[in-house]
């Protein structure tokens, strides 16, 4: 058998003996995709942790997912395979700047974004996806929102709830892969495979290429699109493991990665050989101050309630 196949084998096996669940985002090397239990966005996966009957969960993602999971799952053992797997754009954000700008703007709602550490989301009313800002933001009394990391999503939500003043914090916050795509290039693309293919385009990437999409949406909801669109084509601009999962398990249709090499090096830290080890020794577990965890879960669990879900 070869390596990688064999490799698999080993984790599945013991996974199953350990009752187990692998957790991998959709940015995730295909290798280990294929092994997870379930695949998906960040939000769908620690959904997924809180309804599985089990008390170790392996989150092949960055620590902002694996923590997010833990939030929500206080009582299970939420490991993260390798601990650098960090997002640098959640690392924007430290709490310290969100309380800075509370204190700058009495009066206005904090929403984070997901892709914030544990210790920002304590600081915030309320968490947003990148597949929800817009409904939560909308569902908020208040016309003043404070609203980060992301630049570009916050561009995105601004001119869906024109009503509301949408102040960024950082002021530039960004994604350094999401930055990498041109509106040159997706529609030089486009005129290559023609009219009917369709443009994906994460809220992360810059608002040009959001204004010429069919789709703006999180991973998940690009995944959607692609299964239930009735076109062949579809030109994706997020990082290419997304790409790589609609290839492999939509095969009729045709995926095109915007850019060959918008790869997120952090996602792809984890290898098999390291969910393997992850699975034998049941570390690293993420760990969340209890206080912290306290107040980052009310702002998760609101989204929650103004979402219905
Ligand atoms: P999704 O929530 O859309 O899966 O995106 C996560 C992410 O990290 C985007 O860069
Ligand atoms: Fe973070 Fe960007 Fe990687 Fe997503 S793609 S995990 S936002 S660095």
């Amino acid at each position: 058998m070869p390596y990688v196949r064999e490799l698999q084998a080993k984790i599945r096996e013991l996974a199953d003996r350990k009752n187990a669940i692998i957790l991998a985002h959709n940015y995730q090397r295909s290798e280990i995709q294929e092994i997870a239990d379930y695949v998906g966005e960040s939000l769908y996966l620690a959904k997924k942790a809180t309804e599985a009957d089990t008390e170790l969960v392996i989150f092949c993602g960055v620590d902002f997912m694996a923590e997010t999971a833990a939030l929500l799952n206080p009582d299970k053992r939420i490991v993260l395979p390798e601990k650098a797997s960090t997002c640098p754009m959640a690392a924007q954000l430290p709490a310290s700047l969100v309380k800075e700008a509370r204190r700058r703007n009495p009066g206005a709602a904090v929403v984070l974004y997901v892709n914030t550490l544990a210790e920002a989301k304590a600081e915030a009313d309320v968490i947003c996806t990148s597949g929800n800002a817009i409904e939560v933001i909308r569902s908020l009394e208040a016309d003043t929102v404070v609203f980060g990391p992301d630049r570009n999503l916050c561009w995105h939500v601004a001119r869906h709830v024109p009503g509301k003043c949408i102040i960024p914090v950082p002021e530039a916050g960004y994604c350094y892969v999401h930055k990498l795509f041109s509106l040159e290039d997706m529609l030089k693309l486009k005129e290559e495979i023609g009219p009917d293919a369709k443009l994906l385009v994460h809220p992360e990437c810059d608002p040009d290429l959001q204004l010429k999409a069919d789709l703006v949406g999180s991973t998940g909801q690009m995944y959607r699109f692609v299964r239930e669109s009735r076109a062949g084509s579809f030109i994706i601009a997020t990082e290419v493991g997304l790409v790589e999962r609609v290839r492999r398990e939509l095969p009729d249709k045709k995926a095109i990665p915007a850019k060959s090499d918008a790869i997120c090096a952090e996602m792809k830290l984890i290898t098999l050989e390291k969910v393997l080890r992850a699975l034998e020794e049941e570390g690293p577990v993420v760990k969340i101050p209890r206080d912290v965890a306290e107040k980052a879960g009310q702002a998760v669990e609101r989204m929650f309630e103004l979402t219905g879900s």
